[in-house]
């Protein structure tokens, strides 16, 4: 795996982005710059603030067995979280008539339905910038008026959770009080809101702290939400640095950041603003990652720019094709990544809501074994993902990266190490059946598009006559009659 030792945020430039944009984002940095050098000056990154609950000063030998610390756990999360976040579409700019219309839109629309019950807000909720030993850590009432237990117990009774954000530094990345030294008292404070998730951000604060300083934050700030005894996921944010997989799920957080923030684009060559990472460059990242993943902890492969189509005020970015963000919703899908939508879900366009909602993608997000997809196959551009299902099926992913449309052949013997003789196949994004087949599948993949395919075993049939195969999961009810061996050559886009 490529291993990126990227620029931050606070040095990048903005040739690619608007004028517009980099306007902003440049007023957004220099508070975030100014945050950290606060924190850098007052020897918080490193101070005892952070030490607290930091592994003793000799770390163990390498090779000595088990975890220095007993692993934490909440037992949440076991399935990726799914709901939607402020960042992307809206940064700063969110309040109270924004949070209700949002879970009012997301009970009309389905997107409930289909499982995505967290609304979280981002950074910008604060009522203060600054450090926090010079400020309280509060909502902002002009924001929210009626403050955030409002909002907490209005997602609750429309059948939804309420996600919020902070982190272990002084300050956070946009330059709002953070929860350095507080954290027992912040946790506490969200729990009392009836708060479900908390998204805990490091990437600015703690950007140089060494991994034991980083695990000790989370660590820290973990804890203080289990003691509330209040069911709060945790999602650990720093920006896929000190190999945050290796050690987030000890420290019992539900979800890390395998990267850093994701822009909306789904191929940009090279990094966006030397920072930002796009479908591509994530899909890469995870690769060897998913053993780290399982029920209660996630690689999380950023939020969902699916609808974001280019016009974010503030994310950079030129946006993608329908085909485009059907493949990260896919991928992330296959991966196990928290699927947390991104773009503003009051006015989703038909196709956005239609690739959101496939109950077929989802299922495989949702799946109960909770295996990620792992890649099996890397013919250049076009690599193929497969991830084992509970009830023995398979999913595979077809992912063409290049620009031309190419023939892409699977087979389980080979490709899948399956002893399945004859095999059916589902095609998730057309709801359709094929098969049984008995020899490799080949269907034509578009540029840029992910195909996926849910395989099973199909039975022999009985003497004299053809089989049917049987369809599971969430294929059930549309099981295919019976079709001849051969192989198809799908070409019907
Ligand atoms: C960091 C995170 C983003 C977002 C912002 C908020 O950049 O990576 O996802 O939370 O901070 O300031």
């Amino acid at each position: 795996m490529r291993d990126r030792a990227l620029g931050s945020r606070n040095t990048r430039v903005s040739t690619h982005a608007s004028a517009a944009r980099a306007q902003v984002w440049r007023a957004a940095l220099t508070s975030a710059a100014l945050a950290l050098a606060a924190c850098l000056v007052t020897g918080l990154v490193t101070g005892p603030a952070f030490a607290a609950d930091a592994p003793a000063a000799a770390p163990p030998a390498a090779n000595a067995p088990g975890p220095h610390y007993a692993p934490l756990s909440n037992g949440l999360a076991q399935t990726p979280p799914m709901g939607w976040i402020t960042w992307l579409q809206f940064a700063e700019d969110i309040n109270e008539p924004l949070i209700l219309q949002t879970i009012d839109a997301m009970v009309a629309n389905g997107m409930r339905d289909a499982g995505y019950v967290y609304v979280n807000l981002d950074d910008g909720w604060q009522r203060y910038k600054g450090e926090r030993s010079k400020h309280p850590l509060e909502f902002d009432p002009v924001k929210f008026p009626h403050g955030i237990k409002y909002l907490a117990d209005y997602a609750h009774s429309k059948g939804m959770k309420l996600g919020i954000y902070s982190g272990p530094g002084e300050s956070t990345c946009a330059g709002y009080t953070g929860s350095a030294g507080h954290e027992v008292q912040d946790a506490a404070m969200f729990a009392s809101w009836g708060i479900d998730h908390l998204k805990y951000d490091s990437c600015c604060s703690h950007k140089d702290a060494p991994q034991p300083v980083v695990e000790g934050v989370f660590r820290t700030m973990s804890k203080a939400l289990i003691a509330t005894k209040r069911p709060i996921v945790l999602n650990a944010c720093h920006c896929g640095w000190v190999n945050t997989w290796e050690w987030a799920a000890g420290v019992g957080a539900n979800h890390w950041r395998i990267g850093q923030d994701i822009s909306d684009d789904f191929d940009y060559p090279g990094n966006r603003e030397k920072y930002y990472f796009d479908v591509l460059d994530l899909i890469d990242r995870g690769v060897g990652l998913e053993k780290y993943a399982g029920p209660g902890h996630w690689n999380d492969y950023d939020m969902l720019i699916v609808g974001l189509d280019g016009k974010s005020p503030w994310l950079v970015g030129a946006g993608a094709s329908n085909v485009e963000y059907r493949t990260h919703f896919s991928m992330w899908s296959m991966l196990d990544s928290p699927l947390l939508v991104g773009a503003d879900v009051r006015h989703l366009d038909a196709d956005s809501l239609e690739t959101l909602t496939n109950k077929e993608i989802i299922a495989l997000n949702q799946d109960a074994l909770g295996k990620p997809a792992t890649r099996v196959r890397d013919d250049g551009l076009v690599q193929v993902f497969a991830k084992e299902l509970s009830d023995g099926s398979w999913a595979v992913a077809l992912l063409n990266r290049g620009s031309a449309t190419a023939d892409v052949t699977i087979a389980p013997r080979k490709d899948l190490q399956l002893e399945w003789d004859r095999y059916g196949v589902r095609d998730l994004w057309k709801h359709k059946d094929m098969g049984p087949y008995d020899i490799p599948f080949t269907t034509e993949v578009i540029s840029h598009e992910a195909r996926i395919l849910r395989l099973w075993k199909a039975p022999e049939p009985a003497a004299g006559k053809s089989a049917s195969a049987a369809v599971p999961g969430a294929a059930a009810g549309q099981a295919p009659g019976a079709a001849p061996l051969v192989a198809e050559r799908t070409s019907d886009h």
